[in-house]
């Protein structure tokens, strides 16, 4: 079974119900990314230059199931407006007989945005009713919603079983592509650089990518638990104490599968455990031997920086998934911004992960270094683990 694509279909004067993620960042109601509005626009602008007319749809936030105005698509139907130079209307709701008759009154071009999802317990649920309902807006259901793949919901398992045609959009095809590729088929040597606060959300991915890569570098708060786990101090870090075995027995398997595993050499740190990280201030740099007890680590220090780009230099394929430390206080910045730069001099596909690593590379002002970055957080963490999203067995299968 294989994945159908948006142009391999005939859409040619079709309603189309198009499922995108404009889960995005809101300050009150300005948007302060809008990465996936901008990443949907290739599938958007198809659709409308085949005299299609799209019915749009999209969660945002936590919304529990009921109305609330804070999760309103308002802001992003603006935006996407803004971006298209055409009108895109709001729908009041997602469903209900006004809804329905804006639907109905669609002429090629036009564009609906129907208001959010998770406004109604449905689409958490995979709701028949909903599912149906919603479905019933289009003549071909396109999923283009690839941060939101992960989700056994509605809009991605229903829409694609009370929908008379399904198709993945064009943002799912790179998605699928990129991240795919790079884990099947990668340029070698291939190294994958991983980081970001914790082991224990980041176990499924190491495994898998230790059976994909040839070397891997460790950093970011995990790096702790492994420095830790060989047996050194690191003072008054975050750590994963029940998970040193599970550190010691990844690198075991690194060794089986004669992948090299590089961790952080040395250290930035802070003795301001326990005050707001917007408020700790950095206390010196220190080999991984010689970590204060009092010492928080919150960086990788510069001698890590230079030799984790020795160990990129000769890379063919990068994944980059994790930030390198904490650097939301650009105190302890340096580590991630300097991998961003590191991976942007390199003659390779560099691939990153979304959620905060692309915040990272958008920080360094070195987006359009990278060859890919992937729009989805969780989703591209539970695709890197090797597994099949919801969305995209629903798709194979339809
Ligand atoms: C994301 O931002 O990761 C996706 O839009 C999924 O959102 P969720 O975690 O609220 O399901």
């Amino acid at each position: 079974m294989s994945l159908k694509f948006l142009d391999q279909m005939d859409i040619s004067g079709k309603r189309i119900l198009l499922r995108v993620d404009y889960n995005i960042p809101l300050d009150g109601e300005r948007i302060t990314d809008d990465l996936r509005i901008r990443a949907s626009l290739p599938t958007v602008e198809y659709c409308l230059s085949k005299g299609a007319c799209l019915v749009m749809c999209s969660h945002l936030g936590k919304a529990k199931g009921v109305p609330d105005s804070k999760y309103s698509l308002a802001p992003a139907a603006k935006r996407l407006s803004e971006l298209l130079g055409r009108p895109v209307a709001m729908a009041p709701d997602c469903l209900g007989p006004e809804v329905e008759k804006m639907v109905a009154a669609l002429r090629p071009g036009d564009i609906l945005m129907l208001e959010n999802l998770r406004f109604h317990p449905g689409e958490e649920k995979n709701d028949p009713e909903f599912a149906k309902a919603i479905a019933a807006y289009g003549d071909i259901f396109v999923n283009d919603a690839f941060g939101t793949a992960h989700r056994p919901h509605a809009s991605m398992v229903g829409f694609v079983t009370y929908s008379k045609a399904s198709c993945a959009g064009f943002l799912l095809k790179k998605e699928w592509e990129y991240l795919g590729q790079t884990m099947e088929n990668p340029a070698r040597p291939f190294v994958a650089v991983s980081g970001g606060a914790k082991v224990s959300s980041k176990l499924g991915v190491l495994k898998n990518l230790l059976a994909k890569v040839d070397r891997m570098i460790i950093g970011g708060a995990m790096a702790n638990t492994f420095v830790a786990a060989l047996g050194h101090g690191v003072g008054a870090s975050l750590v994963e104490p029940d998970l040193y075995e599970e550190a010691r027995s990844i690198l075991a398997l690194a060794r089986e599968r004669k992948v090299s595993v590089y961790l952080p050499v040395d250290f930035t740190v802070s003795v301001d455990a326990g005050k707001p990280l917007s408020e700790m201030k950095p206390a010196g740099v220190y080999p991984y031997q010689d970590i204060p007890a009092e010492a928080m680590i919150l960086d990788i220090g510069p001698a890590s920086l230079r030799l984790f780009a020795q160990v990129l230099a000769p890379a063919k394929t990068v994944l980059w998934n994790g930030p390198m430390g904490a650097f939301e206080n650009p105190d302890f910045a340096e580590g991630s911004l300097g991998m961003a730069r590191a991976l942007a001099d390199l003659d390779a596909v560099t691939v990153v992960g979304g959620g905060d690593t692309d915040v990272v590379v958008h920080q360094a002002g070195l987006a359009d270094k990278m060859t890919f970055i992937s729009t989805g957080g969780g989703a591209s963490m539970e695709f890197l683990e090797g597994k099949e999203l919801p969305a995209f067995k629903a798709l194979k299968e339809c």
